[in-house]
């Protein structure tokens, strides 16, 4: 990597890891460390835990963990160099040029202009006679507008193998760009043709204004429905929300959530320029993150149909977990937003958004479709899973309001409705105390990596190998009494990486705090080792404690040779106890 290693030191001094991470999860203070809902898995109770101290974050669930760099790579999926460019923005440090850095963003920029005059191709066809299709299509058939039409930059891929490429050809693009931007598709025969064909397209825009890909629709029923770019180095389409662009600078106080280009076009067409859709994929974290950029409510207006209710179910928590108010629209009598305005009208839509359910109304009505309550043994059930969801609820008052509510809906006393409840979340709380009493019990000897590449062979020296990394990263002046142990004698290779990456380091005058390791560490790498520094250790000895922790090292590496060579441990022992002048 070419960014030069000092300004990764500065880079991380100047990216508190608490503050980085904060803007992401909402951390609160328990003992030593912050903690916080991992945004990495789902969970209920808070097992990702910010060390201050350590610089590092680490999740007890999942098993990530690293520094502040690894932390930005992770949650907004960027390789090494861009997460660095993040991180010195936010810290107001200017990005050193580096030749390898420069001929990224040169290759990026040049990607993003190929875009821009694809999607300027494609919006010029629906003028030109090979083009009629597209706009009979979006003006006719979709009833959209010239106004809508031109704000979204729609177009039309003519029905031909090569007419894209050939037109960007003029321009200077080459087989290369057109790949690359995922415009074209490799013939096995090394001849390109172009990916978009007879279809409507929607270019997709990031919130800085550039086109970063495309959806293609066909015009009739033909399949597939709908032909997405592929990911490229511009586009990734979990970290991108159609039409944010728009709706970002939207006055209408949130944000609506659809599945598809139509319906949130639709939507913009009808006056609400809130409207974003995830396209393609089921919502991510990422997408949710996007979002609670830009707005402090979500209303989810999914499809009706059984797919849509699912999936609504699924994003629920997602968009929950970034501190997002939201919200369900209730749609019957159409199957998506895009028919729905079409019958009935934007007024009666804009009632549907006034009324739709908080999540938890929401959660709680899906319950209660599945139970007949005339019928007592299906009651029961219900109340069952009823006090399951409001146990979940976070705050007493919402407990309570809820509560009432169900045990109404049922005919039984709110009284015993609450009792319930208040079982269930004993039951809960003692055993969110089980797990954090096993956790603090577990003895490192039991812990393997979750990786089962990094699977230790030989548990005693690993834990020793362990002790010496989280020693030296701990306290660096240990460093001058690691003497002659060599990362060779390592058990376990990654240790043992880590290890002769932090002498490295050490010996060139660059920092060794973890997180400047991020571009040398597998992510899973990276993880283990924030797990082994979160480890307790007792730095008033620590002296003795690196010296037993390498004595342990050195015979396990000499039982080891000895296991290869009967003798060796021997003829070993006494070279070792010569050299240190121990005689014997
Ligand atoms: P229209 O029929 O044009 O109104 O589309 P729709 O939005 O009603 O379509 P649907 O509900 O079937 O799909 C919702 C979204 O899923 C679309 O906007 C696409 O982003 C995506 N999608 C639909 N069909 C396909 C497909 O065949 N392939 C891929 N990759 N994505 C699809
Ligand atoms: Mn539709």
């Amino acid at each position: 990597m070419a960014i030069p290693e000092q300004f990764i030191d500065e880079l991380v001094a100047r990216n508190e890891i608490s503050d980085v991470v904060s803007s992401y999860v909402t951390l609160t203070r328990k003992g030593g460390n912050l903690w916080g809902l991992c945004p990495f898995h789902s969970e209920k109770t808070p097992s990702f835990s910010v060390s201050a101290d350590k610089q590092i974050y680490h999740c007890f669930g999942c098993g990530k963990g690293g520094g502040v760099i690894s932390f930005i790579m992770e949650i907004e999926n960027l390789p090494f160099p861009d997460a660095v460019r993040l991180l010195a923005q936010r810290a107001g440090l200017a990005m050193p040029e580096t030749g390898e850095n420069e001929g990224y963003r040169r290759r990026r920029e040049r990607l993003l202009a190929l875009n821009k005059e694809a999607a300027r191709y494609f919006h010029r066809q629906l003028q030109s006679p090979q083009g009629a299709a597209g706009a009979a299509y979006l003006f006719e058939k979709r009833k959209l507008s010239r106004g809508t039409v031109t704000r979204f930059g729609l177009g039309m891929a003519p029905d031909s193998w090569d007419s894209l490429i050939n037109a960007m050809a003029e321009l200077g693009y080459d087989k290369r760009d057109l790949l690359d931007a995922g415009l074209a598709v490799d013939s096995k025969k090394g001849r390109i043709y172009d990916r978009f064909r007879n279809r409507v397209m929607f270019p997709i825009i990031d919130v800085r204004g550039d086109v970063i890909g495309f959806g293609g629709r066909v015009l009739d029923d033909g399949t597939p429905k709908y032909l997405n770019s592929p990911d490229t180095s511009v586009y990734n389409k979990s970290r991108n929300l159609f039409a944010l662009n728009i709706a970002k600078k939207s006055r209408l106080g949130r944000m609506i959530l659809t599945e598809g280009y139509m319906d949130t076009i639709s939507l913009h067409q009808a006056g609400f320029d809130c409207a974003v859709a995830s396209l393609g994929t089921a919502l991510t974290a990422e997408h949710a993150q996007l979002l609670a950029r830009y707005t402090k409510e979500a209303v989810i207006a999914y499809d009706g149909d059984g797919a849509g209710v699912a999936a609504a179910q699924r994003a629920i928590p997602i968009l929950e977990r970034t501190g997002l108010k939201v919200k369900v629209l209730r749609m019957a009598g159409a199957k998506d937003p895009d028919e729905y305005i079409k019958s009935y009208g934007r007024e009666a839509f804009a009632r549907l958004l006034d009324q739709s359910e908080n999540h938890i109304e929401y959660r709680l009505r899906q319950v209660r479709q599945r139970y007949d309550l005339a019928d007592d043994a299906q009651k029961v059930e219900f109340l069952r899973e009823a006090v399951g969801v409001v146990a979940s609820l976070h705050s007493a008052v919402e407990r309570e309001i809820y509560g009432g509510r169900m045990a109404a809906e049922a005919g039984v006393a709110p009284e015993a409705m609450a009792l319930e409840v208040k079982k269930e979340l004993s039951r809960r709380l003692r055993q969110e105390k089980k797990k954090q009493e096993r956790r603090d019990l577990t003895p490192a000897a039991q812990l393997q990596p979750k990786s089962r590449g990094l699977r230790y062979e030989n548990m005693r020296s690993a834990r020793a190998e362990e002790g010496v990394i989280r020693l030296l990263l701990l306290d660096p002046a240990l460093f001058a009494q690691t003497g002659e142990l060599e990362a060779t004698q390592f058990s376990a290779p990654v240790l043992g990486k880590i290890y002769g990456l932090l002498q490295e380091r050490r010996r060139t005058g660059l920092s060794t705090q973890l997180a400047s390791l991020a571009s040398a560490l597998e992510p899973e790498e990276m993880s283990l080792a924030a797990l082994v520094l979160d480890q307790p250790e007792d730095l008033s000895r620590s002296g003795q404690a690196l010296h037993d922790y390498i004595e342990t090292i050195r015979t396990e590496a000499l039982r080891r040779a000895e296991g290869d060579s009967p003798g060796a441990l021997l003829a070993a022992r006494e070279k070792y106890r010569e050299t240190k002048g121990y005689g014997g």
